[in-house]
């Protein structure tokens, strides 16, 4: 089951013709429809713009939505370790939560966050890789321990709907935050940015890389792609000449599950925030954030105000990269489905 897990999973050239797509649709080109097949939504954590952006995507492509949070009265606790004794707060398995709602819905899309408390089960994303397991039918990754590919294929949307140029330079930049946050968004747009062919710089301070292997893969993409990857602390450095500056905060891999040793450490870096002085050191850049963003901690309300953002575009861009995206992975289980009619399996003697 092919589904939707990370960007670079696609071709180049497939995310090209989505994001066309998405702009088509942004335009006012008529989605597809589905009548009478199914797409379920499954939220282990909150969300804004992913959970209205799919809602809306199903009703513009014809689809019945199955929609189910996890907490309180929502959905039971799933376990997804294999093996586990489960005689704690996890109701049910995911092996059997997963194929059973494969049995109701014909493309599954699951938000499942890093817990931040075992790198070692964020790093397998275990919850997520469960579900692709177990469902039987194609997952889409709403947001995973490791990946946010939605939010990646609307980011290589607004690049190109700002007209950006392909080798332009893109500084992923931490910021501060009260709370250490999962990777997933930083990972996704290194690795995004780095599939375009872009001049890609991460501007942490000392203790907060990205991941060996996210960062390989990142520099194997911008290889393939004609881009570059390079991190630095040097903020005038960094700036310098860039056209997108792209603001996140991330935990510390070194401090991964101790949270009084991660704020700690993060304790004296609240001037990472992005203010019009780092702006004015760019060439006109563009500011992005996936949102939802703290302003003036993350970013001051100079900058989000101001005429380097394109903060909204970028998140109406989730509708469109959505739609593109669900009117794609519905066409091909449409098209197996004809192949199949067309070939029966022959019933035995
Ligand atoms: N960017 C993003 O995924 O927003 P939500 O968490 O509000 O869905």
């Amino acid at each position: 089951m092919k589904g939707f897990y990370h960007l670079a999973e696609l071709p180049t050239a497939e995310i090209e013709k989505l994001a066309v797509r998405a702009l088509h649709l942004r335009a006012g080109a008529t989605p597809k429809r589905f009548d009478g097949k199914a797409l379920g939504l499954l939220f282990f954590n909150p969300s804004l713009r992913t959970q209205a952006s799919f809602q809306r995507a199903a009703g513009k492509l014809g689809l019945d939505l199955v929609q189910l949070q996890s907490g309180g009265n929502g959905v039971w606790g799933i376990e997804c370790e294999d093996g586990a004794l489960m005689d704690g707060g996890n109701a049910e398995h995911v092996r059997e939560a997963a194929a059973v709602l494969g049995r109701f819905v014909d493309v599954l899309a699951i938000r499942a966050f890093a817990g931040i408390q075992s790198l070692d089960r964020d790093s397998r994303d275990a919850l997520i890789n469960g579900f692709r397991k177990h469902a039987g039918v194609p997952i889409v990754n709403m947001e995973s321990a490791l990946w946010h590919p939605c939010q990646a294929l609307a980011d290589w949307t607004t690049l190109d709907l700002f007209d950006v140029p392909r080798r332009a330079k893109l500084v992923l930049t931490w910021a501060w935050h009260p709370k250490p946050l999962p990777h997933a968004v930083p990972n996704s747009t290194l690795c995004m940015a780095a599939q375009r062919g872009m001049e890609v710089v991460v501007l942490r301070p000392h203790g907060y890389d990205l991941s060996d292997s996210v960062m390989n893969e990142a520099h194997a993409l911008a290889a393939a792609n004609g881009g570059s990857v390079s991190v630095t602390e040097d903020r005038a450095r960094a700036l310098e000449g860039a056209s997108i500056v792209y603001a996140k905060s991330w935990a510390s891999l070194g401090a991964w599950g101790k949270p009084e040793l991660e704020a700690a450490q993060r304790a004296p870096l609240r001037e990472w925030c992005v203010d019009a002085s780092w702006m004015k050191l760019t060439d006109r850049a563009r500011f992005m954030h996936c949102l939802p963003v703290r302003r003036n901690v993350v970013v001051r309300d100079e900058v989000l105000d101001g005429p380097w953002s394109i903060v909204i575009d970028q998140a109406e861009n989730r509708l469109h990269a959505q739609t593109a995206l669900l009117e794609s992975q519905f066409a091909s289980l449409e098209r197996k489905s004809q192949v199949r009619a067309k070939n029966p399996v022959p019933l035995e003697p």
